[in-house]
């Protein structure tokens, strides 16, 4: 409890952390480039990031974009905050908000891509709109996407991968999609540049296959 509470204040006094006791996390939206990273590069968000493997990966291979992970959970986004210092990573951001509220922190066409990496599977009936790829976050990305970006998720879980595979085929406003049920043994596998975040390792060390899926939404 006492090393939770320290880092919560560390992250609180830390720049790359964007959290509620801070001014920007109010005019944040739509100022990303202008306010934060002081370039015009190209923004990939990264959805219940928890530690931000993605981000810091991503972040670490592509100088030349700009990276945010999204969490509610401080204290994992403090250990993906400590990495992007360690590695003097100045395009990386982590915000800390309820996914939901994502509209609030980002403006119409202001991101480039997004990562969903390991969602929460909510496999409840009742739970099936809180799952990050229902119809009302989708519509929500589809508004903060730029044209042509694209949207990429990865999960172990079957349940969760099927339903959005479902979803998606009845769309009509989807292209360029593309899915595997086995990353690791399919041609789409350098897309995922072969990052594992920690719920990855967890699941793929308990022989769950890792599936993955990518789209565009139509104009
Ligand atoms: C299963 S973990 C995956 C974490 C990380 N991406 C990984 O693969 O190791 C799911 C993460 O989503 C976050 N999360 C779940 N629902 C959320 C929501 N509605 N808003 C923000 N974060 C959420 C949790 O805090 C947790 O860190």
């Amino acid at each position: 409890m006492k090393r939770k509470q320290e880092r919560f204040r560390i992250i609180e006094e830390r720049a790359n952390v964007i959290e509620p006791s801070k001014a920007i996390y109010n005019c944040i939206k739509g100022n990303w480039c202008k306010d934060y990273f002081n370039n015009e590069n190209p923004i990939t968000i990264e959805l219940a990031c928890g530690r931000g493997e993605y981000t810091i990966g991503l972040a670490s291979r592509f100088p030349d974009r700009n990276y945010i992970g999204v969490d509610l959970k401080g204290e994992r986004i403090w250990k993906g905050s400590t990495w992007a210092l360690e590695q003097n990573l100045n395009n990386v951001a982590f915000l800390r908000t309820q996914i939901l509220n994502i509209e609030f922190f980002f403006g119409d066409a202001e991101v480039d891509e997004i990562w969903l990496t390991f969602p929460d599977p909510r496999p409840r009936k009742r739970d099936i709109k809180r799952r990050l790829t229902s119809p009302r976050f989708l519509a929500m990305y589809k508004k903060l996407l730029k044209r042509g970006g694209y949207l990429r998720l990865k999960t172990d879980n079957t349940i969760l991968f099927e339903y959005t595979l479902e979803s998606l085929q009845e769309r009509n406003d989807i292209d360029d999609f593309q899915f595997t049920r086995d990353i690791y043994n399919d041609p789409l596998r350098p897309e995922c540049f072969d990052i594992r975040t920690r719920y990855e390792e967890e699941f793929a060390a308990k022989g769950e296959s890792i599936k993955y899926l990518r789209f565009r939404f139509k104009s």
